[in-house]
């Protein structure tokens, strides 16, 4: 960082390296002072507010040496070091993307071509070695969902699981839930139930964001597990058709689950959810649980309904699946907010038995980020 200059402006300050250069506003890097009258040490945490900042900060002197940037504040007369690194990295004099449904650029989007690369991990191993462990994890956030194998075949086991990374999310279902099927050969029509992919519990507020589905017995053919990529999906749509990926976005549906006494669980959404910059943060989509759709003007009920139609086929075409088959011992972890998942019909004799849970993707986020840090 040797080669920075510093060129004190009206607004703040410019730094230069390299044929890059970054302004800084004086506010900000006042806001941002590291120091220990603003900053706690031991935690970072912020001792001051905005109202303890002069409105009318300045810059009245600064200077780059070595790493670091020395500067001075008017009024206060405040001189504070920044560490040069860090302005680069949190240097905000950049083109922002805003585009509707621009995807950030830690997620990689994929259809069935994800097949073989699929994020998949050693449950021992990720159990014992923390570079294993951040390496899956960093699939999970990258991919939206992973999957463990050679894990305990044992009554809870998913727990273990959820321990890798953060909480379980308990809900009317309980801490976890079971997936048990009998097939039954007598009664194929029962066994032919395929369903349809889908996010989980659209009807909550907020949503689970992270699911574990984790195999204990698998001796029924069939009923292997699939996902789809929710954001690829919405990608697709938006390029087939703006106006539909524009409704699906700005009008909000209805989810709905009031299959017990005393539960009446209501949410409203839209199916694709942007940040106001028009980021793709969440996808929404479950045709078991959609409420009578009330939120979408008149003139455009139709245009919502064509809309929600084709993402419903993008959803299904096969190009878009990763299918894999869960054995006893093997799990998958998936993020609600994005990717969709679905079991496929059964055939034949045997048992299939999964345990369910829900937990939390800023718990997984944070486990990653510790973990990166650490290594
Ligand atoms: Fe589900």
């Amino acid at each position: 960082m040797s080669n920075t200059t510093v060129t004190v402006t009206d607004q703040g300050l410019t730094i230069a390296r390299e044929g890059q250069t970054a302004r800084f506003h004086a506010l900000w890097l006042r806001d941002n002072a590291q120091d220990d009258a603003t900053r706690a040490a031991g935690n970072g945490q912020r001792l001051i507010a905005l109202r303890d900042i002069p409105r009318d900060t300045r810059v009245s002197a600064a200077s780059a040496e070595g790493d670091t940037l020395s500067v001075t504040f008017a009024p206060e007369g405040k001189t504070v070091a920044y560490d040069l690194a860090w302005l680069w990295r949190h240097a905000y004099d950049r083109p922002v993307s805003c585009d509707s449904g621009w995807v950030a650029s830690e997620f990689t989007t994929w259809d069935s071509g994800l097949s073989d690369t699929m994020p998949e991990a050693d449950f021992t191993a990720v159990s014992t070695d923390p570079q294993a462990k951040r390496d899956w994890l960093a699939g999970v956030v990258r991919y939206g969902f992973g999957k463990l194998v050679n894990g305990p075949v044992v009554d809870q086991a998913l727990m273990q699981v959820v321990d890798l990374f953060g909480y379980v999310r308990e809900t009317n279902y309980g801490r976890h839930f079971e997936v048990r099927t009998q097939v039954n050969p007598t009664n194929l029509a029962f066994t032919g139930l395929g369903l349809q992919a889908h996010t989980d519990n659209p009807y909550r507020d907020p949503a689970p964001t992270v699911q574990v589905l984790y195999c204990l017995e698998s001796s029924a053919a069939g009923g292997e597990n699939m996902v789809v990529d929710g954001f690829r999906v919405a990608e697709r749509l938006r390029e087939e058709n703006a106006q539909w990926f524009e409704v699906l976005s700005r009008y909000c549906a209805r989810f709905e689950y009031a299959g017990e006494a005393g539960v009446r669980l209501r949410s409203r959404r839209p199916m694709i959810e942007l940040a106001p910059d028009g980021e793709l943060i969440a996808v929404r989509f479950n045709n078991r649980s959609a409420a009578a759709i009330t939120d979408v003007p008149y003139a455009q009920m139709q245009t919502y309904y064509d809309a929600y139609r084709r993402m419903g086929e993008i959803i299904d075409d096969p190009a878009m699946e990763v299918c894999f088959r869960l054995e006893p011992g093997e799990c998958f972890v998936v993020d609600n907010t994005r990717v969709l998942h679905a079991r496929k019909a059964y055939s034949g004799a045997g048992t299939r038995w999964l345990q369910g849970c829900y937990a939390d993707k800023d718990g997984l986020r944070s486990t990653l980020a510790a973990l990166e840090e650490s290594l």
